[in-house]
């Protein structure tokens, strides 16, 4: 089969791959219908993730129809269209009973980081019962496969870590399709003022498209001041990083007010420093997380209820034959105006 790999920074091609096999009675083979490229991805591309060995093929997001299950699997039998979450579950360690699974000590994160991944014709996905969901009969799957990966990282690192509230101030920093999907899910809970800042002015238009109150290019160093002015001085309630830089994090200690929150969703690749010198007396929460996923059958329900739309986020379509591309579009945003980009074999 076809498979994109990653074979060390800077590396990475469309391989021919054998067809992956059920390893434990809990797995199920997926062949993939939709899947597409994270921010992570990138991250991987550049080196950030360690974890992530040469040789892998990438991709955490999908949706696809089940080839074959191990013995083990109840849930699930071949035919069964589903939805691939990012984060394998086993749903019995100690982690998963606190529905934590991004930390489930034989699972998490693993899919396209220390397991092959969704960017290839099929897919290994280890304890499908807890790690896949049904598709519903007339759903549409590609803005479904917002809900691997984005939309549960954007609501749970960033607006429940952040505990956005009803009035409350919340700022963005980046307007890549993950601060695009706190932006989306931030609604939920009817904040006052949502201030989105990029470098992008492209992304800045659509998040005021999306919702956000106030938008804001940082490019020329003053965004503090724009947060400043936009908030009576104060600083915003809640100051999301969807970005995974020092300046956006060092952004986000400047910007949090007293009593607020810093909800981390970035992945980082180099060390940031913590103001304490400016932060130890400003009452201040600062929250990270790995994307439990835990929210996905809530996500549903208000995808299926049109309380929110993920398929707003899709700008692209390539076939696996044109992954090279799509990472070129994905990777060049600025030029090319992508979000999410879908790939189909
Ligand atoms: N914690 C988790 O579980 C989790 C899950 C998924 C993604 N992520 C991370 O979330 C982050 C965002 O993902 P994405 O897919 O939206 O990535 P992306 O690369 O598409 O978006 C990043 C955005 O940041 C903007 N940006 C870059 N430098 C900036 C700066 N100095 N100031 C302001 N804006 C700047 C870019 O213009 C872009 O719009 C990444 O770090 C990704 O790895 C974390
Ligand atoms: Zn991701
Ligand atoms: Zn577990």
């Amino acid at each position: 089969m076809k498979a994109f790999v990653y074979n060390g920074p800077g590396k990475s091609a469309l391989e021919d791959r054998p067809k992956p096999v059920i390893a434990a009675p809990t797995d199920a083979i997926v062949k993939i219908r939709k899947t597409t490229i994270c921010g992570t991805d990138l991250h991987i591309l550049k080196g950030d993730v360690p974890s992530c060995k040469p040789g892998r093929i990438l991709g955490h997001e999908g949706v696809g129809i089940i080839d074959s299950v191990g013995a083990a699997v109840t849930g699930f039998k071949a035919g069964d269209h589903v939805l691939i979450s990012c984060v394998s579950a086993c749903g019995t360690c100690a982690f998963c009973r606190k529905q934590m699974y991004s930390h489930c000590t034989t699972g998490g994160w693993i899919l396209g980081n220390t397991i092959d991944g969704t960017q290839a014709e099929f897919v290994r996905t280890p304890y499908a019962d807890m790690s896949l969901y049904h598709i519903p009969k007339d759903a549409d799957e590609e803005a479904l496969v917002m809900l691997s990966d984005i939309l549960p990282t954007g609501l749970e690192c960033g607006v429940l870590n952040g505990q956005v509230q009803p009035g409350n101030s919340v700022a963005i920093v980046g307007a890549g399709p993950v601060g695009l999907a706190a932006l989306l899910t931030a609604q939920f809970y009817s904040p006052g003022r949502i201030i989105m800042i990029d470098l992008d002015d492209n992304r800045l238009a659509i998040a005021k498209q999306f919702g956000a109150t106030d938008t804001i290019n940082s490019a020329n160093g003053k965004a503090l001041q724009a947060v400043m002015t936009l908030t009576d001085k104060c600083g915003v309630d809640t100051a999301i990083e969807a970005v995974g830089l020092p300046a956006t994090f060092e952004l986000c200690e400047k910007l949090v007010a007293a009593g607020g929150h810093i909800a981390n969703i970035g992945v980082h690749g180099h060390k940031v420093d913590l103001h304490l010198e400016s932060l130890w007396d400003r009452n201040i929460t600062i929250t990270t997380r790995l994307v439990d996923t835990a929210t996905i059958p809530m996500l549903f329900k208000t995808v299926t209820a049109s309380k929110v739309d993920p398929s707003v986020l899709i700008t692209h379509h390539f076939t696996l034959d044109q992954i090279l591309d799509a990472y070129a579009a994905f990777g060049n945003a600025a030029k090319t105006k992508a979000l999410k980009v879908i790939i189909s074999p």
